[in-house]
């Protein structure tokens, strides 16, 4: 880590101390989950933990001693172990944490039980995210009796036991320029996957071949993970929402529906492409498309600081019904189509999410039961999309057609820019780079 990014999170966690009161905040990192047999699932830290840390070794916990708005940090995490780390990789180790990660003090895991007493005693509250069932708060409990067993002997124990979720949450939600930067190169990587992919289904004969794609692309550029399971949706498959099987055919002349993103230093992209898997959309899903797409840059337009998170989809929507009555799909006046959600027979899901650390990343969506109001350095999604199931009440023609448009948008001081925008969109956009 360097000085700068040392820096950066030693910053952060002052920042957050600051809108804290005296106290003690323990936060845990995830921990390493079994996938069968001896066998884990490659493992992902903790996004609150990483926020504030930048350390992304298993077994390890957070604890911040707050006086006065400034904090006091103490590391637990992994002993260096030559036995273990021949088997498992270089630990960083207590010693090394303090100056590698810029705490205060650094101490084994394996001593948090027997130190946590300490700090403790004569703090009131206690900060941490409560309610997970945890490992480490059992343990943070058993050491709150400890403290209160030693009550005669003068000491006081906590007894406020206050939820810090949604302080490191607010702050997550507006995002600094190091996590632009990094969220910028992991939509340009998706975006380039997307790219590639779409073309790679023109030779594809099932589903996962395409995904095989996207993957390859991802890691070529130092992706983590995907940021979320990967969809590819040939044809009817697109019209389910969360279809990750990815196993069927593809034939010319459906469309693909392709939802992925990576994750690239801890961050998302989240992105929505549909493309006809010949190269060469046909006149109905022209049709179709072009509704989407409108709604979709409809919405994009209209986001700039000062409107409300909801009103983007409110555009969204009435632009998507518009195109709906255009094609004798719903019938009726558009407010009243929009009144009764006559609509949501062919788009049932929002408009769009914050997008950060977790790909339905974290912050309030409502304040006092009002949408809250947009801000330069919130990123989210903008992905209206139409699904079609065959139904006898809509025309033939129509069956079976599921289209969703993605990007990942961020609020800046007069408007947005579009992270994704790289990834091919426009119908003549998709069709010429398909069949250069
Ligand atoms: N891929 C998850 C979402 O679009 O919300
Ligand atoms: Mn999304
Ligand atoms: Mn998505």
């Amino acid at each position: 880590m360097t000085a700068s990014v040392r820096q950066h999170f030693s910053l952060r966690r002052q920042q957050l101390a600051a809108k804290l009161d005296d106290g003690i905040l323990i936060l845990a990192t995830a921990q390493q989950q079994t996938r069968n047999a001896d066998t884990h699932y490659n493992y992902r830290w903790d996004s609150n933990f990483h926020y504030l840390t930048g350390f992304k070794e298993p077994n390890a916990i957070l604890l911040m001693k707050i006086q006065d708005g400034r904090a006091t940090t103490t590391l637990f995490c992994q002993p260096k172990d030559l036995e273990r780390e021949i088997w498992d990789g270089i630990r960083l180790g207590p010693e090394a944490a303090v100056s590698e990660l810029g705490v205060d003090e650094a101490f084994s895991i394996n001593e948090f039980s027997s130190r946590l007493p300490q700090y403790l005693v004569n703090q009131s509250t206690i900060y941490s995210l409560w309610g997970e069932k945890t490992p480490t708060e059992e343990l943070i409990f058993n050491a709150v009796n400890h403290v209160k067993s030693m009550i005669r002997q003068g000491v006081n124990a906590p007894y406020r036991f206050m939820d810090v979720r949604s302080v490191i949450h607010e702050m997550r939600l507006i995002k600094d320029e190091v996590e632009i930067a990094i969220m910028r190169q992991a939509a340009r990587i998706a975006s380039t996957a997307h790219n590639r992919a779409m073309r790679s289904a023109m030779n594809a004969q099932y589903e996962y071949e395409v995904e095989a794609e996207l993957l390859y692309e991802f890691k070529k550029y130092g992706s983590d993970a995907p940021a979320y399971p990967s969809i590819v949706a040939a044809g009817e498959n697109a019209t389910i929402l969360h279809y990750v099987e990815n196993n069927a055919t593809v034939k010319s002349g459906q469309l693909m529906l392709i939802d992925a993103g990576c994750e690239w230093q801890g961050y998302a992209s989240d992105i929505t492409r549909t493309f006809p898997v010949n190269g060469k959309f046909t006149d109905t899903q022209k049709l179709l498309y072009d509704i989407v797409l409108r709604a979709q840059l409809a919405a994009i337009e209209s986001i700039k600081p000062g409107i409300q998170f909801n009103d983007y989809h409110l555009i969204a929507v009435r632009s998507l019904v518009e195109g709906l009555v255009d094609l004798k799909l719903c019938q009726g006046s558009i407010d009243g189509i929009i009144e009764s959600g006559d609509y949501r027979r062919f788009y049932m899901h929002r408009t769009g999410h914050w997008l950060g650390r977790d790909v339905h990343d974290v912050g309030e969506y409502m304040i006092n039961g009002q949408s809250r109001y947009l801000e330069p350095g919130m990123v989210m999604t903008v992905e209206p999309g139409l699904y079609i199931r065959p139904d006898s009440s809509v025309p033939e023609q129509f069956h079976g057609i599921g289209i969703r448009i993605e990007d990942d948008i961020l609020v800046t001081h007069n408007g947005v820019d579009v992270l994704t925008k790289d990834a091919y969109k426009t119908v003549v956009d998709i069709e010429s780079w398909m069949n250069q």
